[in-house]
């Protein structure tokens, strides 16, 4: 059993426990978990290579874990719950024991198709079980998942699959999502054009859509698994091979494939699962994430099914057929926990309480939120419409790298503070230092968040370049893992996360680099060069705004040209990543030496021009002037 905090003064025992002595206390946590063979050392690091390995030579297989270690007790339980796009389609669910069966068979099904141990397999697909299945077949034959957001274009597939030399894709016809129909395999049929490495695709049916099928590339899924075994051999895993890949932007153009291991990333996600939800046995548990992302990987998938949790799969929209869906899937399961994003609770909000009568919410125990800063306004929406008061709020912070929750309260445990993720788990040694790499002790200071001891879920490698890894996480301040997220620590020790202070913005909980927006509008035809910038956005959180310098204009005029920009941008990487304005500029705010200050674009995006600070290094002090003059957005000087 993980070992459960049920109180203040057992937070503070474990945390002091895990601070002393962090071996010995991963080690415990990791007892409960069947090992084939133990680990030599709890753990290795150093953050200046940096080389992070924990459970050293100790060998598993993480689906015996869901699988074998508990079908004795709840193997009739039911583990997926899944809810259809469509209210009026039929609900399937999963207990561990069918579930079993279905990644057995699909995992045959890999290896008969040539998948072996370490071996890449990509995965494009809407949120149903199958997805879940793809990624737990993966994991019991030893091969690499890399989950694609189904949201993004076929340029941006292609580009993955490349880096991840990705061997097999796994796919659907489409997928539904509120009115929209995603037509997947024709989306990657034209990825695959420019992905060779990519020899088998499977594709599963849903929506009936017409689709071509590649003879000698493509087997439809159902035709796959025919006949396969429902039992099925798991690999033996060492504690540091590679789980999957899972690529998330950075503030450089190309994305980042960031590497989770095997026995760490097991034990960190249950662990968190379990303590940050305050899960108990019976209770039903609903993630809004897409399985996409990681809070989809850690917090639908692997996290609530090591726990023997019911994890329920939303395949739609918050706001499809109404906004009140969300709410309807609460009354309809009786939900126990239920995990968003602020953006999604800011839209909801805005469409009116109307959509929360007639539901009942009772079973509420815990609300979650996850992948932006949660503003004062939807933080007590959320606390007295949805929790009627009687629910707390853990505001999770953590990222991609960090395979899961670092700074947020305990469930019940940790008293709350709206839009604070108040403080860090057992084992996570936040520290906050200037931008000179000084730590900054004590409360009541700002600055840098950084990390300074290794924790068990914590990113091992970007795929295929460690020196990448090394230079973004662990160059900028000297052997401390940088997160890029300013913070504030209040006067009673309590975390505030700020955003990020790198050229990374966070645009309705989704990450994204502005230089991989700006190569995206570059690669227009009028485009000679752009600087997008995060602004201030009601719903959103940051909206994207672009700043572009064109040689001449089209026919279409100005209003042609930015819609084509927008055009552009979806095409390339997907519709998330769309500018929201694009104002066309006679040139940026350059320094002599050729640098973008996009401190003044920042300003101008926000509205407020009035203290640009030195501009005296620029090389033309006019070109602000101009741009404040057509700037899309009221600005004060
Ligand atoms: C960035 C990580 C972790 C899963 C979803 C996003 C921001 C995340 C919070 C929070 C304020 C947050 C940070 C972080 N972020 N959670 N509770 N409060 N900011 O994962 O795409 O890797 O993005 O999201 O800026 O660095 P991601």
């Amino acid at each position: 059993m993980i070992n459960k905090i049920h109180s203040l003064g057992g937070y503070i025992h474990e945390y002091q426990k895990s601070i002393a002595n962090p071996q010995a206390f991963w080690g415990q946590q990791a007892e409960c978990f069947y090992w084939h063979k133990r680990w030599d050392r709890v753990l290795e690091w150093d953050f200046a290579s940096p080389s992070i390995k924990w459970y050293v030579n100790g060998k598993l297989n993480l689906t015996e874990n869901i699988f074998e270690r508990n079908l004795y007790t709840h193997g009739d339980q039911e583990a997926i719950i899944w809810e259809p796009n469509d209210p009026n389609e039929e609900t399937r669910t999963l207990t561990y024991s069918e579930l079993f069966k279905e990644v057995n068979k699909f995992a045959n099904t890999l290896r008969r198709l040539g998948v072996h141990k370490g071996d890449r397999v990509a995965i494009y697909m809407p949120m149903l079980p199958e997805l879940a299945i793809a990624l737990l077949a993966c994991a019991r034959i030893g091969a690499i998942h890399s989950v694609i957001f189904a949201g993004f274009s076929a340029h941006a597939l292609s580009e993955r699959m490349n880096d991840a030399t990705a061997k097999v894709l796994l796919t659907a016809d489409g997928g539904y999502r509120g009115s929209k129909v995603t037509p997947l395999k024709e989306i990657a049929d034209e990825a695959l054009e420019s992905s060779p490495s990519v020899e088998t695709v499977v594709v599963l049916k849903r929506t009936n859509s017409e689709v071509d099928m590649r003879v000698g590339r493509d087997i439809w899924w159902h035709k796959a698994i025919d006949g396969q075994s429902e039992e099925c051999c798991a690999e033996e895993m060492d504690a540091e091979d590679e789980l999957f890949i899972l690529y998330t932007s950075g503030s450089t153009g190309k994305p980042k494939g960031i590497v989770h291991t095997t026995g760490g990333y097991m034990v960190y996600s249950a662990y968190t699962f379990n303590n940050v939800f305050q899960y108990h046995a019976g209770d039903v548990y609903f993630c809004t994430a897409d399985i996409g992302w990681i809070t989809g990987h850690s917090y639908i998938v692997y996290g609530p099914l090591l726990n023997g949790a019911k994890t329920l799969m939303f395949e739609g929209v918050p706001t499809w057929p109404d906004a009140g869906r969300f709410w309807d899937i609460v009354d309809k399961y009786k939900v126990n926990q239920f995990y968003t994003a602020p953006t999604a609770l800011r839209s909801l909000l805005a469409m009116g309480n109307e959509y929360l009568e007639g539901k009942d919410l009772s079973s509420l125990k815990v609300l979650g939120t996850v992948g932006e800063p949660i503003n004062e306004e939807a933080w007590h929406w959320y606390h007295d419409h949805i929790g009627k008061n009687k629910c707390p709020i853990v505001d999770t912070w953590w990222q991609t790298e960090t395979g899961g929750v670092m700074i947020s309260p305990i469930a019940g445990v940790t008293p709350t503070k709206p839009s604070f993720a108040t403080l860090p788990l057992p084992g996570i040694q936040p520290i906050i230092v200037d931008n000179e790499g000084k730590e900054l002790t004590g409360n009541s200071v700002e600055g840098n968040l950084c990390i300074k001891f290794p924790w068990p879920g914590m990113a091992r490698t970007l795929w295929g370049d460690h020196q990448r890894f090394h230079d973004t996480y662990f160059s900028t301040f000297l052997n401390r893992y940088f997160t890029g997220d300013g913070v504030k620590r209040d006067e009673d020790g309590y975390y505030r996360i700020l955003g990020r202070v790198d050229d990374v913005i966070n645009v309705s909980g989704h990450r994204l680099g502005t230089a991989e927006i700006e190569n995206a509008i570059n690669e227009h035809p009028l485009v000679n060069e752009s600087a997008v910038v995060g602004y201030p956005h009601p719903i959103k959180g940051q909206g994207i705004y672009a700043f572009v310098v064109c040689g001449e204009l089209s026919t279409g005029g100005e209003e042609g040209i930015r819609k084509s920009i927008m055009q552009g941008v979806t095409k390339i990487i997907g519709p998330i990543a769309r500018p929201d304005l694009v104002q066309l500029v006679p040139g940026l705010p350059k320094t002599r030496s050729g640098k973008i200050m996009r401190r003044i674009l920042r300003k101008v995006a926000e509205g407020d021009a009035s203290n640009l600070g030195d501009i005296t290094t620029l090389l033309d002090e006019d070109v602000v002037d101009k741009i404040i003059d057509g700037a899309l957005l009221e600005v004060k000087r």
